[in-house]
């Protein structure tokens, strides 16, 4: 069987990397969450105080970070590091994802993140999801799919989510986190995000996870042979 390039680009939460994951596992794939490294950049640049408005001090900030996945044995799953300090959950704030879609949209960035993807995917066998990875990345990846779901399922799965590590957490919120990287990510002049002319559309709005991951499949192993 052919190894191949997979690419899942969609909405916020609207279920990439959980598709994105079982692919992976089910392929004998690797994954990789490129939104990850904009949200470890981020971390980065609040964590420094960088003023991401001035090019030089974003030039100057990128010289120093270094971004690393790493397999965590305990959760079978690649975690990423940041300069060797593991990030993997301190990125899922909503701190971080208020500022991420902002971060996201600097040229420099972008440049910085995607030579980075562009040489994890040379050797094939890979499921990358993102925004622009089947536009950008890897227009010419064998798969790709954009993932879309209703907007009130999406806020819903993404406040159970979070409303695990915090109970606090506000479900207008959490609406209104979407709704603005939504706006953002589609809207910027880098890389928005759009769907690639040769993708398949997955709406999950009314699928379960199995019946998901079982198209997506089909079209993987067609894509296979
Ligand atoms: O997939 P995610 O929610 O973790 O991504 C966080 C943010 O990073 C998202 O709001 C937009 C940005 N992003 C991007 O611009 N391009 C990508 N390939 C992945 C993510």
């Amino acid at each position: 069987m052919k190894k191949i390039i997979v690419t899942i680009d969609g909405w916020s939460s609207c279920g990439k990397s959980t598709l994105a994951k079982q692919m992976a596992k089910e392929l004998g794939y690797v994954y990789v969450d490129s939104g990850a490294m904009y949200r470890a950049i981020t971390l980065y640049f609040l964590r420094n105080h960088i003023n991401w408005q001035k090019e030089s001090e974003v030039e100057k900030a990128l010289q120093n970070i270094t971004l690393e996945f790493r397999y965590a044995e305990n959760s079978g799953q690649s975690e990423i590091y940041l300069n060797e300090e593991n990030v993997e959950y301190v990125i899922r704030d909503l701190v971080i994802a208020e500022k991420v879609s902002e971060v996201a949209a600097i040229k420099q960035v972008r440049k910085f993140a995607v030579a980075q993807q562009q040489k994890m995917g040379l050797n094939k066998g890979i499921v990358m999801d993102g925004r622009d990875i089947g536009t950008i990345v890897f227009p010419n990846a064998e798969l790709k799919i954009f993932m879309t779901a209703d907007i009130a399922i999406r806020v819903e799965r993404r406040y159970m989510e979070m409303f695990k590590k915090n109970p606090n957490i506000n479900i207008d919120d959490v609406k209104a986190n979407l709704e603005m990287r939504d706006y953002l990510d589609s809207n910027r002049e880098v890389s928005p995000l759009r769907k690639a002319k040769d993708a398949v559309i997955i709406d999950n709005t009314n699928l379960t996870i199995e019946e998901q991951l079982k198209l997506a499949l089909s079209y993987a192993r067609e894509k296979q042979r």
